[in-house]
């Protein structure tokens, strides 16, 4: 079985990813995030563009640089992405989905800053939607791929997330593990399929998964496509 790049296989192929953690604005200077680097879904754009795909990649808060070839749309909040990756569903071969998208957004966001009083400050949240359970119910030939961050049994949730999502393969990382999920330079990850557990990769460099998982997720196209 064969992991290496070749510079042609997505050659032709429209690849949207997204990645980074979205920002839900309570005010025009406060906002609900989470510790997303950006960096898993960064890599697998520049992995996609390296295999000769034209790749828009989506990014909300993220601390890593533009990629050279990729086309970036920078976007804040879970209803932006949204916004942005329906716009480009229609004409996308693959998506994957590496963004920490918000599950809740404030109901309100206050035009002015919020000035403090001396009650409690009660914040209500709402959910947002579900960018890629809204991908699946409308998935005709686009491959995608999803992502489960947990802390806890995670081949039950990230198979409960493909079903429910109509996903094409979900990448799960136990992001409680050392070397794993949301800030380092490494990840550790288990691939699903329909059929359960495909491939457990080691702790690497997420340029590295980020490669494996491509070479995986060409592999399973090719054989959908079959
Ligand atoms: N996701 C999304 N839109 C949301 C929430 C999540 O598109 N509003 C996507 C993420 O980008 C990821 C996948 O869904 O690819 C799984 O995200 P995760 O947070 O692990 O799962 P949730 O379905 O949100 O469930 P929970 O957080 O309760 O585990
Ligand atoms: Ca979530």
């Amino acid at each position: 079985e064969q992991w290496f790049a070749s510079r042609t296989e997505l050659a032709g192929k429209r690849v949207l990813v997204t990645a980074g953690g979205t920002v839900e604005r309570l005010d025009p200077v406060r906002y609900l995030t989470n510790d997303s680097s950006g960096k898993m879904g960064f890599a697998l754009a520049e992995a996609a563009a390296n295999r000769g795909a034209d790749v828009t990649l989506i990014a909300a808060r993220t601390t890593a640089p533009p990629i050279e070839g990729v086309k970036l749309v920078r976007v804040e909040s879970a209803e932006q992405m949204l916004e942005a990756v329906l716009e480009r569903y229609d004409s996308a071969d693959l998506v994957i989905k590496a963004a920490a998208v918000a599950d809740y957004q404030p109901v309100a966001q206050a035009a002015a800053k919020i000035k403090k009083s001396d009650e409690r400050l009660v914040i209500e949240l709402e959910r947002t939607t579900d960018i890629l359970k809204t991908l699946g119910e409308r998935k005709t030939h686009q491959f995608l791929v999803g992502f489960a961050a947990e802390t806890e049994q995670l081949a039950q949730y990230a198979m409960d997330k493909l079903a429910r999502k109509n996903c094409d393969l979900v990448v799960a990382n136990d992001v409680s593990r050392d070397g794993a999920g949301f800030n380092g330079d490494t990840n550790v990850v288990e691939v699903f399929g329909e059929e359960g557990l495909i491939e457990s990769l080691p702790m690497l460099h997420k340029r590295e998964v980020a490669e494996r998982l491509l070479s995986r997720i060409v592999l399973r196209m090719r054989e959908k496509a079959a």
